[in-house]
């Protein structure tokens, strides 16, 4: 079996749903500490498969790390926890600190130990497989080349920064220690269960409720665009066959402004949910104070794992979006569950007395 861990947040859900609908699929144990961002309900239609065990906890939990690997004994573990939203990393770190260091450490220890007491051959075939983001390598100028694996670390949110040190001491465990990781790293991913704090499902949700679309700055920030389906298959290939203590980016060949995103988006409301008053959607755009430190653009360069291991994304963003669009407002009642008291206060606080600009 594996254990997947960050496994009830949106790219790790995708992942479990993913894994245990391929043919012959190991079982899944799923440790996530359910935090805001943590949503049992994604994994529900996994509720009574025997092959998925749910286990709600940390991975800067040391003792229960070491009792759920001895008694699972998993050949592979798959990290995704962390704390994700840049912008709530701008309004406070030390959550970033704590689970994408400090956890990271206490889980790399843990595997460490677990590791080292496999027979031979279990040990041998052993993977620690640890999610990453390309915002590790910062920002790019307008005509620079996407980031390959080669690219420097210059991380510029507390996010990024938590995430490039979370790769570090990955990298080291392996040069150290010896311990089998391979890293991925990979661009803005889109798709079901996303967490309406991020930037394509809070323009859906805002602009079904008639609120404003705030655009942080111009709007004409880049980011790399990647269906969730298509960087969980990447994860899929990189346990698979990729190279131990390797990195891997991953990506879609998808850039876009945030503008280009958000008039997408509305385009595709105006078609399928027309507002009532025969108003375009994107007459609610409003442009409000720039994130502080916001990276310019991202871009990657997945040219390594297309060659080395053959994957290359399944949709186009045109497929992809519009199958988001479709998802959100297919699960209406998902959105008003995830609309928590903490959440409402958070969007509160994010887009108090936001300057339009
Ligand atoms: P998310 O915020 O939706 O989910 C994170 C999950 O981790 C949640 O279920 C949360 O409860 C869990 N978690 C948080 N702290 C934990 C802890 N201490 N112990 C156990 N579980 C904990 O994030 P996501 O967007 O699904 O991202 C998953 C991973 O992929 C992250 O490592 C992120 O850095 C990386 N990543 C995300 C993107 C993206 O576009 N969303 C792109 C590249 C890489
Ligand atoms: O690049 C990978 C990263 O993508 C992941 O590592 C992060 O976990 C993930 O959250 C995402 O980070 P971004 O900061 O790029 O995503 P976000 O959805 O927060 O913002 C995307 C862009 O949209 C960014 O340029 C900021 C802008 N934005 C965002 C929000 C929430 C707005 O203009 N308005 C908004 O309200």
């Amino acid at each position: 079996m594996i254990l997947v861990s960050g496994g009830a947040g949106f790219i790790g859900a995708n992942f479990v749903i993913d894994w245990l609908a391929q043919p012959g699929a190991e079982p899944v144990v799923t440790l996530d500490k359910l935090t805001y961002a943590g949503n049992l309900e994604n994994l529900a239609g996994l509720q009574g498969d025997a092959r998925h065990t749910f286990v709600q906890g940390d991975i800067g939990d040391s003792a229960l790390l070491a009792r759920l690997l001895a008694q699972h004994r998993p050949r592979a573990v798959v990290n995704f926890a962390a704390e994700s939203h840049v912008d709530r990393s701008i309004h406070g770190a030390e959550d970033f600190i704590q689970t994408n260091i400090v956890g990271t450490f206490r889980l790399l220890e843990a595997v460490r130990a677990y590791h080292a007491a496999l027979p031979a051959d279990e040990r041998a075939a052993f993977r620690f497989l640890h999610v990453s983001t390309d915002e590790v390598y910062g920002s790019l100028a307008p005509e620079a080349p996407a980031f390959t694996e080669q690219h420097r670390y210059e991380p510029n949110s507390p996010y990024s920064a938590s995430k490039a040190a979370s790769d570090h001491l990955v990298r080291a465990w392996h040069h150290t220690h010896g311990l089998p990781v391979v890293t991925t790293n990979c661009s803005n991913n889109y798709g079901p269960y996303h967490f309406p704090e991020k930037l394509i499902p809070l323009m859906i949700v805002n602009a079904l409720a008639g609120k404003p679309l705030p655009v942080y700055g111009d709007g004409r920030q880049v980011r790399d665009w990647l269906y969730v389906g298509d960087h969980c298959s990447a994860i899929r290939r990189v346990l698979e066959a990729g190279r131990v203590g390797e990195t891997y980016n991953v990506g879609g060949w998808n850039e876009k402004t945030n503008l280009e995103i958000v008039h997408t988006v509305c385009g595709l409301l105006d078609e399928w949910r027309p507002r009532a008053d025969g108003q375009p959607y994107a007459s609610q755009i409003a442009f409000v104070t720039d994130r502080p430190g916001h990276d310019r653009r991202y871009a990657i360069d997945a040219t390594r794992l297309r060659d080395e291991l053959g994957w290359t994304p399944a949709e186009t963003f045109d497929t992809g979006i519009r199958k988001t669009v479709r998802w959100y407002l297919d699960h209406a009642d998902w959105v008003a569950r995830v609309q928590s008291g903490a959440y409402r206060e958070w969007v509160a606080r994010q887009y108090a007395g936001a300057a339009a600009g």
